[in-house]
């Protein structure tokens, strides 16, 4: 793909207001740093970038966005380490998926230049707000919307890429409990679960707001042809450990290819430990709660980085997993921050430093 040439404008904020954020209280996804990095698509290209003061913006109420929901996003984070060097984890994965998100809801890919030039000078202009420890991050959203005023139904030929940041600690503050999938469905064969697409996640607000009723966080959603299966959770792809096996999903058009699960593959092999990766029955792990060789589950996602699941439902069965002693979830979540917080060597080059 042509790199784009213009240079980013960088307007600062003339005051910041970082003094006003308790950082030992985030609310996730709530407080937003002082600048934001903002790309627009006319004439059939990609115009100069800008970076400036966070603010709120006006969109023409037919910008297509509203109506048909052209909209695709990335969920990335920057950590700090002791000596206040900022690393991103796998961003080329995150740059990658969201072309292919875009490509999925035909939107035009974004050029890689812009993408890490804005990226970094973002982080560097509010590198203060990233605060270093285990724990803490700078969460990442990146997003393209449609912002044509045209109420015809078809792609737009205007569009805008942003990339806000937001100081966050943990998603989940404990384990979660899930309801496994029975009459709604994420996503389908030939659909758009892969990508990370707005709808995708508005479509689940629903359904999840039924089982938070019933006392579950999270969906595991399941085949939408015959709710046999188990597939991911929406926030977060799922991990089961079967005795000392672990099982996860594969990837496919109705499940995200999530960078924190690829990366847990990876090292359940530098560990030692057998990952499968395949179809699995909620039949199958119900038995395993059944008999006791359901050692473990968790979700894996940026956000939620490793969240144990404590309980599952389906139907009228409810288990509760009491968690293993020689827990996966902790093993594979402190070897990942290990490498995202510069703590321990980087065999695969995940870190990227930002300079
Ligand atoms: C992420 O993990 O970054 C996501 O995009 C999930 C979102 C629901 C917070």
């Amino acid at each position: 793909m042509a790199n784009h040439t213009d240079k980013i404008s960088i307007e600062t904020a003339k005051t910041s207001k970082i003094e006003t954020v308790d950082f030992s209280k985030l609310d996730f996804g709530r407080v937003f740093t002082d600048h934001m990095f903002v790309c627009d698509y006319e004439d059939g290209r990609w115009q100069a970038p800008k970076i400036m003061p966070y603010q709120a913006m006006t969109f023409d109420p037919s910008a297509r966005v509203f109506h048909y929901g052209q909209a695709v996003f990335e969920g990335m984070k920057a950590y700090k380490d002791d000596e206040g060097k900022v690393f991103l984890f796998r961003p080329k994965q995150n740059f990658e998926r969201i072309n292919k998100s875009a490509a999925r809801l035909a939107m035009p890919a974004f050029s890689e230049n812009y993408f890490f030039e804005g990226l970094e000078e973002l982080l560097k202009l509010d590198n203060d707000w990233i605060k270093p420890g285990i724990g803490n991050s700078m969460y990442i959203r990146p997003f393209v919307i449609a912002t044509e005023p045209a109420i015809s139904a078809s792609p737009a030929s205007m569009y805008r890429f942003m990339i806000i940041c937001s100081p966050a600690q943990s998603y989940y503050n404990s384990p979660v409990r899930v309801l496994v999938a029975e009459q709604f469905s994420r996503s389908a064969n030939g659909g758009v679960g892969a990508a990370k697409a707005a709808g995708n996640y508005a479509a689940q607000f629903y359904p999840t707001s039924l089982a938070q009723k019933e006392g579950f966080q999270q969906i595991i959603w399941t085949d939408a042809d015959s709710h046999t299966f188990l597939e991911e959770a929406g926030t977060m792809n799922v991990f089961f450990r079967v005795n000392d096996t672990l099982i996860t999903a594969p990837v496919s058009d109705r499940i995200l290819d999530g960078i924190t699960r690829k990366s847990i593959i990876q090292l359940a092999d530098d560990l030692g430990i057998t990952c499968e990766v395949r179809q699995i029955k909620v039949e199958e792990i119900k038995n395993a709660a059944k008999d006791g060789s359901l050692k473990e589950v968790f979700g894996a996602g940026t956000a939620a980085v490793i969240s144990e699941i404590s309980a599952f439902q389906h139907r009228d069965e409810l288990f509760e997993i009491s968690g293993a002693e020689d827990s996966y979830a902790k093993l594979f979540k402190q070897t990942l921050l290990n490498i995202q917080y510069n703590v321990s060597d980087d065999i695969h080059g995940w870190r990227h430093e930002v300079k």
